[in-house]
């Protein structure tokens, strides 16, 4: 019998919400170091200081073991050029398995070339469906699962999302949710909300915070690459910081494409303060003091429903539906009069008191871990 070797575990990161999921899975592995070496591989997908460094120094993700600096490009150059540059590093590496989390471009391409090397696939938030393919990421997410051997779910319709596509149920385990393990080991750490405000509205903060204000993000192609489309959002929120003040901290991909269609003036409010990306802490901050959220970013879904903070998804679909059923998420779509009496619904709402969801306790990642070094021995 082959003497029992250490685990060796590949980890992926590439794009900003990535970066808050590994960082407690992370944390587990080194509890287990004794049986367990982890190596981080950073793709490169985000690589501003904004969307990446600050993410790493504030969360105390130990630095990337390599590095591929694939960096931006269509989807098609962007998975590709993540594809050739791991390949290699799966060569040198010859690790046990892959761990994968989420769906964005660097997570399908990095369980494809696994997969293909015979290298088991682990995917953490597995199961997740739209059911919309014009999202990218519901691309990604169909893939990923399709390749992986060990699914660690967030929330029960992906299991049955998963068995309707053929995933044997023995394969899948309800961990929890790795992004709120995060959120509840910084929330005390968290920037208070009128730190980051001063710095934008000045000696408005005081007010914004007391009276309340709307946090907003948004980035998602189907919003913000279609010039009427994104003037009509705009219009509405820009509408909207009459009756509340509007904090709006932008993806880089919104500031240009706000740009390319001439859109900015429609911001120009006294009402609405513009920042670039924000850290973890300082976002963390807005949120946990927000009056309503408006977004359509994932994770902002689920991170409310954690806080108790209604949240308006600017979208037609959720990937996250227990945010619905279990939350504070709404979907209020595109539609100018279902994002107005979104908004007067929320001013209405007290803070939700509500149980979080199912195994939302911050354990995710220890469960995953203790888990996937029982699983992986096992098929040494
Ligand atoms: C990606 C993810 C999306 C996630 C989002 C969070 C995919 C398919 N999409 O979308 O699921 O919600 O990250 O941010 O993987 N850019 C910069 N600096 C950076 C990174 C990007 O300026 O550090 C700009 C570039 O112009 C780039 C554009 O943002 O072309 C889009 O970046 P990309 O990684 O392709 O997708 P995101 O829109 O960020």
């Amino acid at each position: 019998m082959r003497a029992k070797t250490k685990l060796r575990i590949v980890c992926v990161v590439g794009a900003r919400p990535n970066f808050m999921k590994i960082m407690p899975i992370m944390k587990a592995f080194a509890e287990r170091a004794p049986e367990v070496e982890v190596r981080l591989v950073h793709t490169g997908q985000h690589y501003d200081v904004d969307m990446n460094d600050r993410f790493f120094g504030q969360l105390g993700i130990p630095a990337p073991d390599v590095s591929l600096e694939v960096g931006s490009g269509t989807h098609a150059q962007q998975t590709a050029e993540v594809m050739v540059r791991f390949e290699p590093v799966i060569d040198e590496c010859r690790p046990d398995a892959v761990l994968v989390v989420g769906d964005v471009n660097s997570t399908l391409a990095c369980a494809l070339v696994a997969a293909k090397k015979g290298v088991r696939v682990v995917h953490v938030e597995a199961g997740l469906r739209s059911r919309d393919r014009t999202m990218p990421e519901e691309i990604n997410r169909i893939l990923t699962d399709q390749l992986s051997d060990r699914l660690y779910i967030t929330e029960d319709d992906a299991l049955a999302n998963l068995a309707s596509e053929g995933i044997a149920s023995d394969k899948v385990m309800h961990a929890g949710n790795v992004m709120i393990d995060t959120l509840l080991a910084n929330r005390a750490r968290a920037v208070p909300a009128i730190e980051t405000l001063t710095s934008i509205v000045g000696a408005n903060a005081q007010e914004w915070v007391e009276q309340g204000f709307g946090l907003l993000t948004m980035h998602r192609p189907s919003n913000v690459d279609d010039p009427a489309v994104l003037e009509t959002l705009l219009g509405v929120l820009a509408e909207a910081s009459d009756t509340l003040p509007i904090v709006f901290p932008m993806h880089p991909r919104t500031r240009s494409k706000i740009a390319e269609f001439g859109l900015d003036r429609m911001l120009d409010r006294p009402r609405i303060a513009l920042l670039g990306p924000l850290g973890y802490l300082e976002m963390l901050g807005l949120t946990c003091a927000a009056r309503v959220v408006l977004t359509d970013s994932g994770g902002l879904q689920e991170e409310t429903t954690a806080l108790g903070v209604p949240c308006l998804t600017l979208r037609e679909n959720t990937e996250r539906p227990v945010t619905i059923h279990e939350g504070t998420n709404r979907l209020v779509g595109r539609d100018p009069e279902a994002i107005r009496e979104g908004i007067r619904i929320a001013l209405m709402q007290d803070r939700s008191t509500a149980a979080r969801p199912h195994n939302w306790d911050g354990c995710a990642s220890q469960r995953i871990v203790e888990d996937l070094v029982a699983w992986a021995s096992a098929g040494q």
